[in-house]
């Protein structure tokens, strides 16, 4: 099967037309790769005008293949080398063989797509929202392999260049004219391709062969030779800067880092041979293969419903179009701004009018700064904030599909509006709770209706994080399930489903890292190294920074209103070290940021520094290999998750993959908190995790399936 078509006009110019035969997308794999060998050959031979590379498909081009990368193996690393230098030389000739060539972008250019445009000698885009244009390849472990690290800094200079490479940023059309990177917009699709036939008119008259501006006499970089003293000086400093945000974890960007300045001062070839170099020790590198399962396979896997019942997949829920948000405190104003973006109407309840207009406001404050930036305009604006309808009676909430409750954490309370609110709704209507620690099968005693009862657990700031964990009750109806896990893709938001526990998955397991910090500190390890080590392990705040902002009162009552609950069941509360710590600061008046201070001190005006009385408080022994503070952070939260697994409170190993990476901060070079195990291998972990048994307690102890993998040799794995 061929996934590029020739096809030749009067005209005499020939149009290369990407059409994978075997997928939606046009990508980078072997066939593709065979095509562009056949077409080079063939070409090779043939007198022609010029060359129009266009897509038959929504996209341009998607990408590069990555089930092959993530099949590829060390073993096999030479043959790789070759097979990206093979693919590196056809471009090679597209751009050198002399005549016009144009690429005619109709839809998204990313990643290999976007190498494939940057090979020719005139882009043109469609001006349409539907076009991307970038290379995300930093975002899954890998670098941009065909040709991108040595074509881009030579097309736009090394520091422009960057930003591209090593943030995976992506631009609109516009924004791609502005910043060079492409020629031309076109304002349809015929006049995409009208434009490119003009190019290839324009310059096939000349004598002259087409070159790229890298193969022109005199060609200079764009912002001077990396090599003078201004550049020699912010590329010395580069790397540095660079491990301070990578802390080491992600080897793509180091790698990044070093093709773009190696490569910059050396001849093309070279650099490409150096860019395959690095692309082929990362493809076949661990983060890689942890990145692409979690953020492409498992995330794909997500969005299609892979986790749900078969009868809830096929299920097709109609687009929500009214809901109601009780609470417009933190979580009900984000959880408003959230959907009202998404086109949802809202009415938001609080107990009183300026209570609601208050939540309304955040919305407000938030858009308004958007506006500022040019990142919005006024009537997007209104539009979004004439979806809020703030309120403070229940009967308002009439005609909502669904309602998602977010007042205090009380069981009465909640209690209390569940029964006000379903006075009001329509029978088929839904009613969630964004409760983030109370079980929803007790909460759902308060319906008339536990089917239509469920969790949708956001994540704060809601209009920012990208995690809704829904929790299903024991009565809650695959219906009910099915409409949630649709809804929460309608708002962009993605969805993990789990069964209901206190606590469900996420806040049990992030409980776990605020508590091995804390309790860490009353042992007497060095605060300082407590949070380092937070950070070396790639955690974007450290445990004790993270409880501030939690707040210490607000962990102490979730553990008080735990003890009450379970002492009902007759079954006495799991106690922690970190217990006695908190309630000490608590005595202390130090309850965290919004109480003016906690183990961080808050001066007006300055940044935040730990409280220098912490040394006193918690007086330090002799520390602990620095090893065993960071891994006791990403054990602590790992054996949990293995436990939610176990027991069956998380339904999948992609969704505890993803659910610890977007919900609570796990580190995404790991894959998640399940691929951390396997990568670590379950053998080796549970032996590790049984040496921290016996040094710091038996909340590491190894739960069964650790120990039935270690036995077997398996990995954790979806079927
Ligand atoms: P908050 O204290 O900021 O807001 C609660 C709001 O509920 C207040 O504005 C209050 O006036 C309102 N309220 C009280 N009684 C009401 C009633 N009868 N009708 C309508 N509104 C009423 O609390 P926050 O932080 O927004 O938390 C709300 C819920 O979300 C809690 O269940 C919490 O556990 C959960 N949650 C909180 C997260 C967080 O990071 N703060 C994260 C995820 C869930």
């Amino acid at each position: 099967m061929k996934s590029i078509r020739i096809e030749k006009g009067s005209d005499n110019i020939v149009h290369l037309i990407l059409d994978n035969p075997n997928a939606s997308a046009n990508v980078m794999d072997g066939d593709f790769t065979d095509s562009l060998r056949e077409v080079v050959k063939q070409l090779q031979g043939e007198e022609y005008r010029g060359i129009i590379l266009r897509s038959a498909k929504s996209t341009f081009f998607a990408g590069g293949d990555l089930n092959g990368l993530y099949a590829a193996k060390r073993e096999d690393a030479n043959e790789f080398f070759r097979e990206c230098q093979a693919l590196k030389a056809d471009l090679r000739w597209l751009e050198t063989q002399g005549k016009p060539v144009v690429a005619a972008i109709n839809g998204a250019a990313l990643g290999g797509g976007w190498e494939l445009a940057l090979s020719c000698h005139h882009r043109i885009a469609l001006d349409d929202r539907k076009v991307k244009i970038g290379l995300p390849e930093v975002t899954l472990g890998l670098l941009p392999g065909g040709g991108g690290c040595v074509r881009m800094p030579r097309l736009l200079g090394l520091q422009n260049a960057l930003p591209y490479l090593l943030e995976g940023k992506q631009v609109n059309p516009q924004q791609a004219l502005d910043a060079g990177l492409i020629h031309q917009l076109a304002s349809n699709p015929e006049e995409l391709i009208d434009h490119a036939r003009a190019f290839v008119i324009a310059n096939s008259e000349s004598e002259e062969p087409t070159l790229q501006p890298w193969d022109q006499p005199g060609y200079r970089m764009p912002g001077g030779d990396p090599r003078n003293p201004k550049n020699a000086q912010l590329l010395a400093a580069a790397p540095a800067m660079l491990i301070q945000k990578t802390k080491g974890c992600y080897p793509a960007p180091e790698a990044i880092l070093s093709v773009a300045v190696e490569g910059a001062q050396v001849d093309f070839e070279t650099a490409t041979r150096i860019e395959s170099r690095y692309f082929v020790e990362l493809a076949c590198g661990q983060v890689a293969k942890n990145m692409i399962g979690t953020f492409w396979f498992g995330l794909n896997a997500i969005k299609a419903g892979a986790s749900l019942p078969e009868s809830v997949r096929n299920m097709k829920a109609a687009p929500v179009k009214k809901i109601g948000v009780l609470g417009a405190g933190m979580m009900g104003a984000g959880i408003a701004y959230a959907c009202a973006s998404k086109g949802v109407e809202v009415v938001l309840k609080d107990v009183s009018m300026a209570a609601a207009e208050k939540g309304k406001a955040y919305t407000q404050k938030s858009l308004q700064k958007r506006l500022d930036r040019g990142r919005m305009d006024q009537s997007q604006m209104d539009a979004v904030l004439d979806r809020i309808q703030p309120t403070d009676s229940a009967a308002a909430l009439e005609g909502c599909e669904l309602v998602i409750e977010a007042v205090f954490e009380e069981r009465k309370l909640k209690a209390r509006v569940t029964e006000e609110t379903e006075a009001v709704l329509a029978d088929d209507a839904l009613f969630a709770s964004n409760t983030s620690t109370l079980p929803i099968t007790g909460l759902a005693e308060a319906s008339r209706r536990p089917p239509q009862f469920i969790g949708l657990h956001f994540f704060s700031p809601a209009e920012k994080m990208p995690l809704v964990e829904i929790i299903c009750g024991e009565q809650t109806s695959e219906e009910t399930l099915g409409r949630a896990y649709a809804f929460v893709l309608q708002i962009g938001k993605t969805p993990i489903v789990v069964n209901d526990s206190r606590g469900f998955f996420t806040s049990r397991v992030f409980g776990c890292f605020t508590n091995e910090g804390i309790a860490m500190l009353g042992e007497g390890v060095n605060p300082a190294t407590i949070e380092n080590a937070a950070a070396q392990a790639g955690f974007p705040v450290g445990p004790l920074a993270v409880s501030d902002e939690v707040s210490l009162t607000l962990m102490s009552k979730i553990r008080q209103q735990t003890i009450a609950d379970l002492e009902v069941e007759g079954k006495a509360a799991p106690s922690h070290p970190a217990d006695k710590v908190i309630d000490h600061m608590l005595e202390l008046g130090r309850a965290g940021k919004a109480a003016g201070g906690g183990f961080y001190s808050y001066p007006e005006g300055g940044p935040k520094h730990l409280w220098q009385g912490l040394a006193k408080e918690f007086p330090q022994g002799e520390q602990p290999p620095f090893d065993d503070v960071r891994e006791r952070l990403l054990f602590a939260m790992a054996v949990e998750t293995l436990r939610c697994y176990e027991e069956q409170v998380l339904r999948s190993v992609r969704e505890a993959n993803i659910g610890s990476i977007f919900g609570i901060g796990f580190p995404p070079w790991t894959g998640g908190a399940l691929q951390y195990v396997n990568q670590y291998g379950p053998a080796e972990f549970a032996a590790r995790a049984r040496e921290l048994t016996s040094r710091y307690g038996e909340r590491f102890h190894p739960p069964a399936l650790l120990r039935q993998l270690e036995e077997s040799g398996q990995q954790l794995t979806d079927k």
